[in-house]
């Protein structure tokens, strides 16, 4: 039996997990909300997360009804993500490993995400679409590796959605994604937008710039082509909101398609924060069944990050005997999915 508990803070939440064998214990997070208009800075954002860490990890505790000697291993996203909040759970979880003598594991947070998206929805071997404001991949497993198949060559679909909902002064409460969500569906009215898929790669900055430009006539200083003047005033931001939802999901829904036509798949799961959106989930559900397939995904307890996944993943490599000398515990801000050896897996 592995008691895993995991610390998630590389982006704006910070999240404790608790996890024995499969079985969620505790599952306790916070997040750093910023005013409309602004996102989230790293040094600001280690200030939030410094400030609720203590407190979440002993609330995680106390949920799970555990001491800390019932652990087997501490577990903290080693990357990819922001350094100053990375390193406000590596620094705690070093801490707690010397201070109840229990050993460390650094996790790779898009692993995380993958495993706890295979236990909660129990999909054996899916196609996985990872989207999230810091990541846009597609994923499969191959040979103890997870594979990315296809990526954001710039920015990722999340990072493009909260920077139109800054644009358009949308509130990050609960998350600008989540209001855009809201937005669009008073709208079904398509603006034509840029669709950009290169192969198994998309792109989304050309995207945003020209939606920026629609919403914010005037906006840049060296004009490029801009649409006739009758057509911007009729625009509203409900109508901005659905068009871009239904031209950067079905970017995604094609390359996920096509990585599952090239692996003979019939599942696919999305994770990530992108991943709560229910038309992204419609679309893709939309495509699944017309192959035969099916959409795995799950609610904003897990699909948004959380210590959770963390500490799953952790425990996974734990039982699988990868172990972590104390002066490997670092963090990284560039840390690619398919770096890490999947040991817990032998298919
Ligand atoms: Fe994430």
């Amino acid at each position: 039996m592995v008691c895993a508990l995991g610390i998630e803070g590389s982006a704006n939440k910070i999240g404790i997990g608790i996890i024995r064998d499969g079985e969620v214990l505790a599952n306790v997070r916070r997040t750093y909300i910023t005013p409309p208009g602004e996102g989230f800075l790293p040094k600001e954002t280690a200030k939030h997360h410094r400030e609720a860490i203590l407190v979440l990890v002993k609330a995680s505790l106390k949920e799970a009804q555990l001491e800390p000697k019932d652990l087997d291993v501490i577990c903290y996203t080693k990357g990819p993500g922001m350094a100053p909040p990375l390193l406000v759970g590596a620094i705690v979880a070093r801490t707690l490993s010397l201070l109840w003598d229990i050993p460390l594991l650094g996790v790779n947070h898009c692993i995380g995400h993958i495993e706890m998206g295979r236990l909660i929805t129990g999909a054996q071997n899916p196609i996985v679409l990872y989207v999230s404001g810091g990541n846009t991949q597609v994923i499969a497993y191959s040979n103890q590796r997870y594979r990315i198949f296809g990526e954001t060559i710039d920015i990722a679909v999340g990072n493009c959605l909260d920077r139109f909902a800054r644009i358009i002064k949308l509130s990050n409460d609960p998350s600008p994604g989540y209001n855009i969500e809201q937005l669009a569906k008073l709208s079904s009215r398509y603006i034509k937008l840029p669709y950009v898929v290169k192969g198994m790669d998309v792109s989304f900055s050309g995207i945003l710039s020209y939606i920026e430009d629609l919403a914010e006539p005037g906006r840049r200083q060296n004009k490029r082509k801009k649409p006739q003047e009758e057509e911007i005033t009729n625009y509203c931001q409900a109508d901005l909101c659905y068009s871009l939802q239904e031209t950067i999901f079905a970017m995604l829904v094609e390359i996920t398609e096509r990585a599952m036509a090239h692996c003979g798949s019939n599942e696919v799961l999305i994770v990530g924060g992108v991943g709560c959106n229910e038309r992204l989930q419609e679309m893709m559900r939309i495509m699944c069944e017309e192959r035969g397939g099916k959409l795995f995904a799950t609610d904003e307890r897990y699909c948004i990050d959380n210590g959770l996944m963390i500490a799953h993943a952790g425990a996974e490599m734990f039982r699988s005997g990868t172990r972590m000398p104390l002066e490997e515990a670092f963090v990284t801000q560039r840390f690619r999915t398919d770096e890490v050896l999947v040991s817990w897996r032998e298919d």
